[in-house]
């Protein structure tokens, strides 16, 4: 399918799918999302429970895509490792990646090109507390067990891929998260809520990012 660069609300740029007229984030803004959905209610909420700060924390992204997430994730000051397992079975070319360019954007060139120039299937080490795995999958063939401290569920929304929003993908998202984990996405669809509840978690609704009313965080507890 044919993807295409395009500026969103907040001056980051991001990509359209046109045949789906589906946005990689949010056209009010891709990186106030990325923060507010992401980083502000999935991360940092996860690093306040924490217990012991030198723990690693286990994130896995769906749809790993441009990096935005996983590049804000590395840049978090935390003195916690960080596992993050980024999937996609259709990721962005390189010369995407550089035409969205939040190494520019976020002040790191080198690091995002690292991030998008690393080996896929295996761990790198990319700063000294974030190692990122990207892994070249379907999010169908997941199978992960209590390995998870926090999903970044970000796929395409319900209109264009119902599926990934469905019972089935949120009961193997329950059983990859550790007790106490979480799931944060932009979505706010109420089949999706209801689909989460049914999996087993405590679904909360918070307010979203500039532009979207709500987002949802879904607790395994
Ligand atoms: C909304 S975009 C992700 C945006 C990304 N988090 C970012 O910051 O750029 C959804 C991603 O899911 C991937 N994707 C779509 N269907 C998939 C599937 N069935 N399995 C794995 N990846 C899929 C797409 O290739 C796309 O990169």
């Amino acid at each position: 399918m044919k993807r295409e660069i395009i500026d969103t609300g907040d001056g980051s740029k991001s990509i359209n799918i046109p045949e789906w007229k589906e946005q990689y984030h949010s056209k009010h803004g891709a990186l106030q999302e990325a923060l507010h959905v992401f980083i502000e209610m999935g991360l940092k909420d996860t690093l306040s429970r924490k217990q012991d700060p030198k723990e690693t924390i286990s994130i896995i992204e769906y749809g790993l895509g441009t990096g935005l997430n996983a590049m804000l994730t590395a840049q978090f000051l935390t003195d916690t490792p960080i596992h993050y397992t980024g999937v996609d079975a259709y990721p962005v070319t390189y010369e995407e990646a550089m035409a969205v360019n939040y190494g520019e954007l976020l002040k790191d060139e080198t690091l995002y090109k690292k991030l998008h120039s690393c080996e896929w299937e295996q761990p790198v080490k990319l700063t000294s507390n974030f190692t990122i795995e990207k892994l070249e999958k379907k999010f169908k063939n997941l199978d992960d067990i209590a390995t998870y401290d926090v999903i970044y569920y970000d796929c395409f929304g319900p209109r264009v891929q119902p599926d990934l929003w469905k019972l089935d993908m949120f009961q193997a998202a329950y059983a990859s998260l550790k007790p106490e984990g979480v799931l944060v996405t932009y979505c706010a669809q109420g089949q999706a809520r209801r689909n989460m509840i049914e999996a087993g978690f405590t679904v909360e609704k918070l307010v979203g990012p500039p532009g979207k009313r709500e987002m949802l965080r879904a607790r395994k507890l």
